[in-house]
């Protein structure tokens, strides 16, 4: 495989790699060395069906299993698409193009449950010419650029992350009462430490609603602070998809969000695996 950086900060572009056919175990623990160093990772030309996708995200680690309210549930996929099961786009307002409009909020995914994701699998089935980008940002990259006094008071935050309030900021009825007792508030810190090589990140995103031990107003102050820092265009990466690339990214280093499509009518068509996380990021108290 050839290796190539799409950006100083983070990513880099896979080749000459078919992963339904070359995947082996060196090919993973390649793959795995390179996510620890690029957090994320572009390989184009995966033209795969939902097996094959879930069998070689397997070989990456357990999957999460879809959550209720979710295209998907009670699977191992989640499908973002704004089309109906015939195949025709669904209307603006329809519950798909909402929670594309939740996706469009910086975010690392299931950064709401008690043991958030590690990674995020997203092939590309259907994808229109223009627009419709994802962008991501290294939050290890953000953290080494935080003033000092900055990340020792974030690394003794705790943040409380709700999926009940990032679907509230787009529409306060997104949720039924039961996707919404599916996903309780959880504590996670607000920076997490990694290994000597790869230092600390900031953990925060559209789930945050609110910083342990601060007021209210002083809580929306920093995760608002946080977030216009983490987000200045030099950290952004903008991914222009072409159909069958095949995304991989760390989500406890790595922010993401879904940018508009110039006409929601455009079939657009995206397939995510999640590789569960081991362990909580929070020892027990
Ligand atoms: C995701 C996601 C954004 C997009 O797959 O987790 O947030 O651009 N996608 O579809
Ligand atoms: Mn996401």
């Amino acid at each position: 495989m050839t290796v190539t950086p799409v950006h100083k900060l983070i990513g880099a572009r896979i080749e000459e790699l078919n992963i339904a056919h070359d995947t082996d175990s060196d090919v993973v623990s390649q793959l795995w060395s390179l996510i620890q160093r690029y957090d994320l990772l572009i390989i184009p030309d995966q033209r795969l069906t939902d097996e094959q996708q879930i069998e070689f995200s397997e070989q990456l680690g357990p999957l999460e299993t879809t959550k209720p309210g979710s295209t998907g549930a009670g699977t191992k996929l989640v499908t973002l698409s704004n089309l109906d099961t015939d195949g025709y786009p669904v209307e603006p307002s329809h519950r798909q193009n909402l929670i594309r409009r939740a996706n469009q909020l910086w975010h690392a995914d299931s950064s709401f449950k008690p043991i958030p994701a590690k990674l995020s699998i997203l092939s590309a089935r259907q994808i229109p010419d223009h627009g419709g980008e994802t962008q991501f940002v290294n939050m290890r990259s953000v953290y080494t650029a935080l003033p000092n006094h900055e990340q020792e008071k974030c690394d003794g935050y705790i943040a409380i992350h709700d999926f009940a309030h990032s679907r509230k900021t787009v529409d306060p009825n997104l949720m039924t009462d039961e996707e919404r007792a599916a996903v309780p508030p959880v504590r996670q810190p607000l920076t997490i430490d990694h290994d000597e090589h790869r230092g600390r990140s900031l953990y925060i995103g559209s789930h945050v609603s609110r910083i342990e031990g601060l007021s209210k107003h002083c809580s929306q102050q920093l995760i608002n602070r946080l977030i216009t820092f983490s987000t200045q265009d030099k950290f952004i990466y903008s991914h222009h998809w072409k159909v069958h690339d095949l995304l991989i990214w760390n989500n406890l280093t790595v922010i993401h969000r879904g940018t508009p499509l110039p006409d929601p009518l455009m079939p657009r068509v995206l397939v995510r695996t999640t590789i569960a996380g081991d362990k909580p990021l929070i020892d027990c108290e």
